[in-house]
């Protein structure tokens, strides 16, 4: 029996290829994203799902699909995925770790520097004809050098945005379960959350969404943040509470926000389009050509090597891979 598999979204061309030549692949092509009970049943019959961010694997989708045995994520994060229970029935998850790093990495900077020199604001002022020429008290932001950032979540994304913070001259803070090894190269400070609030202008998240972070930026942690703080999120937008982080701006609690992810995306809460220090993307952190080809490639290659039974390197679960090899013993991987 061929290998089937469904492609939830689009993903780089070349790798669409060279799935296609693996596998019989039904690439669904649709602007409305596959979710729910149509995903469910599209899934019927599939070996392998390679899926997005916008269509969730629940617990029904995996158990109304027995014959699913893999489900390559193409993104770092898997919070669209049920994990544990794709564990249970024996599913091998992947994602794509190590290749968007610098690519969100950017991005969370380009927000920290944008919202810090109201780069946005300044743009809609120009275009709205509203400039009557130099000021000197035009549009006035805040410094980077010298001025400290707190870092939540110090893998692999978390410091290369360190590594740009260093270069703007600011001081590294940053916070997370265990401290890193990377510390001392980063020239970055192990602290507590309550800390990295307290003492941060800046504070960036990096960290991945999981029961423990859920809200993790809430009214009480709002609550700590110095005069002036500056918040930025190209995480995952449930990290942080957004009835919070509404009253925050509206109080002048922080100064601005810089927000890639959103609670429910891809809505928007309408007071945030409204605020001028917001400044506001469409989870956009990973997307340049480069690191969504190298993306869908992982995707992709990490999928062709474990339906020929190597163990790829981006697994999430990888007590599931003497299983999942017994699983697909029976199977023939090609057309
Ligand atoms: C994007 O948000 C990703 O997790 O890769």
């Amino acid at each position: 029996m061929p290998l089937k598999v469904l492609v939830t979204g689009p993903i780089a061309d070349l790798a669409a290829k060279k799935l296609s030549a693996f596998a019989v692949v039904d690439f669904y092509r649709n602007e409305k994203k596959l979710e729910g009970q149509e995903f469910t049943r599209r899934l019927s019959g599939c070996d392998a799902v390679v899926c997005q961010l916008s269509g969730p694997v629940t617990k029904e989708t995996i158990d109304h699909n027995p014959s699913l045995k893999l489900i390559a994520n193409v993104a770092v994060g898997y919070d669209n995925i049920d994990v544990e229970h794709a564990t249970k029935k024996n599913i091998l998850v992947l994602n794509t770790p190590g290749v968007l790093d610098d690519a969100t990495a950017d991005i969370a900077f380009a927000l920290l520097i944008s919202t810090a020199r109201r780069i946005v604001e300044a743009d809609k002022f120009l275009r709205a004809g509203k400039w009557k020429g130099f000021r000197l008290d035009l549009m006035l932001g805040s410094d980077l050098r010298d001025k400290t950032v707190g870092i939540i979540g110090f893998g692999r994304i978390g410091q290369a945005f360190a590594r740009r913070c260093l270069g703007f001259g600011m001081k590294v803070l940053y916070t997370q379960r265990n401290r890193s090894e990377h510390e001392a190269e980063l020239k970055a400070k192990y602290v507590s959350l309550d800390e990295l609030l307290r003492s941060s202008d800046f504070v960036s998240i990096h960290c991945p969404l999981t029961k423990e972070t859920k809200h993790l930026i809430n009214d009480d942690t709002l609550s700590l943040v110095k005069p002036d703080c500056i918040l930025v999120n190209t995480s995952r937008g449930p990290v942080v509470d957004s009835n919070a982080l509404i009253t925050a701006l509206k109080r002048g609690k922080l100064r601005g926000a810089g927000l890639d992810v959103y609670e429910n995306e891809p809505e928007v809460p309408k007071q945030l389009i409204e605020m001028d220090n917001v400044v506001l993307l469409p989870h956009i952190g990973s997307a340049t050509e480069k690191t969504r080809l190298k993306m869908s490639e992982l995707a992709v290659d990490g999928l062709i090597a474990a339906f020929s039974g190597n163990m790829p390197h981006n697994i999430v679960n990888k007590s599931v891979w003497d299983a999942f090899e017994k699983r697909i013993g029976t199977l023939t991987a090609t057309k």
